[in-house]
Formats: C-alpha cells, structure tokens, sequence
C-alpha cells in the first residue's frame, strides 16, 4: 500500500495522454495536494540517457529482450530514487506510463509474453505498483492518424508497423479486462473536458476512501 497516491497514464502512442495529465496536475495542486510529474523511459538522469538508446532509430536492430531490459533499467532507477521517496514523503505522483507499457508492448505487441515481462520487472517495480492506471482507449489507428496529424518525426517505437501497433492496443484492452480495478479504461472519444470529468471523479473517490 503506497502513502502517498501513486497514479499512471497508458495507451497507445498519440491517446492523448499528456492533455490529461497536465489537468490532473493543475487539478490535485488546486486541492493543495504535494504533486510531482514524471515520464517513462526517463525521469531520472540515467532513465534519460536510456530512453535515448530506446528510442534512437539507428538502434533498430535492438533486440527484444534488451529492449525489456532497459525499460525495467530506466524503471528501476525511477521507483528507488524517485517514486518510492516521493510517495514516502505523502505526495501524489503522477506517472506517464509504467509497467503496463512494458506489458502491452515489450510482453504481447513483441510476443515475449506477459509473464516474462512480469518477472524481470517485478525487481524493478519492488511491490510499488500504481494505486490506479489510466487507460486512455483509442484504437491505434486512429492514434497513429493523430500522432502523424502533429508532424513530429517517428521515434524508433513509433516507426512500427501498424500492425505492432494494434497489438499494442488489443493487449492494452486484455490488460484493463484482467485488472478492471486498478486500471480504468477511458473513453477519449469526447471532449477533453469531459474525458477529464470521469478521471477526476475516480481520483476523487479514491483520496475519500484514503482518508477514511
Ligand atoms: P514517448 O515519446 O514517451 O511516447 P508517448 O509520448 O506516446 O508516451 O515514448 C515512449 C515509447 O516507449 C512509447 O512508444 C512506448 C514505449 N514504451 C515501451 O515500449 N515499453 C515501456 O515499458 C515504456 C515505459 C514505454
């Protein structure tokens, strides 16, 4: 059980994730709540240094295995110096994906499977699982119509073929069926303000159960 309240924002590439979070950030500071931002990989100086060789195009020969590996590096690093102090000290934290990426892409959309994932990361995550999970639901299709739409250059991750993509997705659905508890699967098909009313009334619900 985490102090503090330790929340997480999955999805696809392009579902919209970074809108949310900076409402939800603006949100609990505005309930005088101690709150900090951070992403993955990254995060630390080293998480940092590792999500370049991830995401590096000339890197494309990057083997599966090494690719978990360094996730669950930059994840480690993260939870021991950042995420289990801060959530020491009562804040929220509030994560741009975690453990549920490595699942959905590194274990089903790369086919090392879940439970593999599960192991190696089990070291790195060290019982401080996320008290909820955001699933931002947007087929990968119409992500990747978005992501494009921005005209940022593809990262070696997103340079996938759709393919890979939508079973990203599809293992993005199996995820919040298995564990409908922590993760909550958000329709993003409305208004940002919308789609923010639903995240706040499960934050809500959750900071009235903790206090009681
Ligand atoms: P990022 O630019 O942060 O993607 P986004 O803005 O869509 O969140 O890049 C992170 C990429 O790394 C993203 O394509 C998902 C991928 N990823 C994994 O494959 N496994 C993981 O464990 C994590 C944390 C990310």
């Amino acid at each position: 059980m985490n102090k503090g309240i330790f929340i997480t924002f999955e999805g696809n590439d392009g579902s919209g994730k970074t809108t949310q979070i900076m409402l939800l950030l603006e949100y609990l500071k505005q309930k005088g709540i101690d709150v900090i931002t951070l992403r993955e990989p990254g995060g630390t100086d080293m998480g940092e240094k590792i999500r370049d060789i991830l995401l590096d195009n000339r890197n494309k020969g990057m083997s599966p295995v090494a690719e978990m590996l360094l996730y669950a590096a930059s994840r480690a690093q993260l939870v021991s110096t950042v995420i289990k102090p801060e959530l020491a000290r009562n804040k929220a934290v509030i994560c741009d994906r975690f453990i549920d990426s490595s699942l959905a892409y590194q274990g089903i959309a790369r086919g090392l499977g879940t439970e593999n994932v599960w192991a190696v990361n089990k070291l790195a995550v060290d019982d401080c699982l996320p008290d909820i999970t955001f699933f931002m639901d947007v087929d990968a299709d119409t992500a990747m119509a978005r992501r494009e739409a921005k005209g940022e250059e593809a990262d070696r991750i997103e340079s996938e073929k759709m393919d890979f993509h939508r079973r990203v997705y599809s293992g993005y659905l199996e995820l919040s069926r298995q564990d409908p508890r922590r993760i909550k699967r958000i329709n993003v098909n409305r208004s940002p303000q919308e789609v923010f009313a639903e995240i706040r009334g499960y934050v809500d619900e959750f900071l009235e159960k903790a206090k009681g």
